[in-house]
């Protein structure tokens, strides 16, 4: 079984100086605990600084988007290409808050896996269905939906490339964790699609992390949740000695 892998998806925060010490006191609390594996994904602005930061160390670095050209008159946007020359070695695709916030649809966000692939970054793909399509029952539907168009046309051997993400829309930044058991149940038909798609034994392989208000204090229970092999951390990634408390509680 592989390890669990940790994600701390800063989002919209942090100057260079705050990025820098985060990092570093991250890389810091890390000695030790060489069964996590620990992905940073600061804005793009900071991601320099990061790589600074934690060179040497197990820490990968990951961009939190990217436009699915290589290069070209796209102002404000950022390549696969620019993400790896970056030391970027994944990249978060299909966030909610890209799919709801910018309108990312499942159709954009295909093509943002096929250039990160192409490139040689993982993408970390993200899938969740919104309080109103929970309560009226279309959450599989829409998981469906969402992973059968992003992975449209794939061969079985690509699928180890990805790194999956159940985020639930109303969990993200609420407060409102979902409970290990719907975290399970959805993880299973996250795995039941893959496995109709390409097979048991690459189903079984991949990895599906859930995201949506992880912190110190829920870490330990969703990672025992059957079927959940990691996290997505927003804003408890921002503070390191939460977020190690996190990396430890996953471990444990
Ligand atoms: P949150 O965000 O932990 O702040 O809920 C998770 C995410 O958006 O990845």
């Amino acid at each position: 079984m592989q390890h669990p892998l940790i994600v701390g998806n800063w989002k919209m925060n942090g100057t260079l100086g705050e990025s820098s010490l985060l990092a570093r006191k991250v890389r810091r609390g890390l000695k030790g605990l060489t069964r996590a594996e620990v992905v940073l994904a600061p804005p793009f602005t900071a991601l320099i600084k990061v790589r600074e930061a934690i060179r040497g160390s197990r820490i990968q670095l990951a961009g939190q988007n990217l436009h699915w050209e290589s290069r070209g008159a796209f102002t404000g946007e950022v390549s696969a290409d620019m993400l790896k020359d970056v030391g970027c070695r994944l990249v978060i695709v299909g966030h909610s808050e890209r799919r709801h916030l910018f309108h990312e649809s499942d159709e954009t966000i295909a093509k943002k896996v096929v250039a990160s692939l192409n490139a040689g970054l993982k993408p970390i793909l993200c899938v969740g269905e919104t309080l109103a399509e929970r309560q009226s029952g279309r959450t599989n539907e829409v998981i469906e939906r969402q992973l059968g168009v992003a992975l449209k046309g794939f061969e079985k051997s690509v699928i180890r490339k990805i790194e999956f993400a159940y985020e639930p829309v109303w969990a993200i930044g609420t407060g409102h964790n979902a409970t290990p058991d719907q975290a399970s149940e959805v993880h299973a038909w996250i795995r039941d699609l893959l496995e109709k798609q390409f097979g048991t034994e690459e189903a079984l392989a991949c990895r599906i992390l859930y995201g949506g208000s992880v912190k110190a204090e829920n870490a330990g229970e969703l990672m025992k949740a059957v079927g959940v092999n990691g996290l997505l951390v927003g804003g408890a990634s921002l503070k390191a000695e939460e977020f190690l408390q996190i990396i430890r509680r996953s471990l444990s």
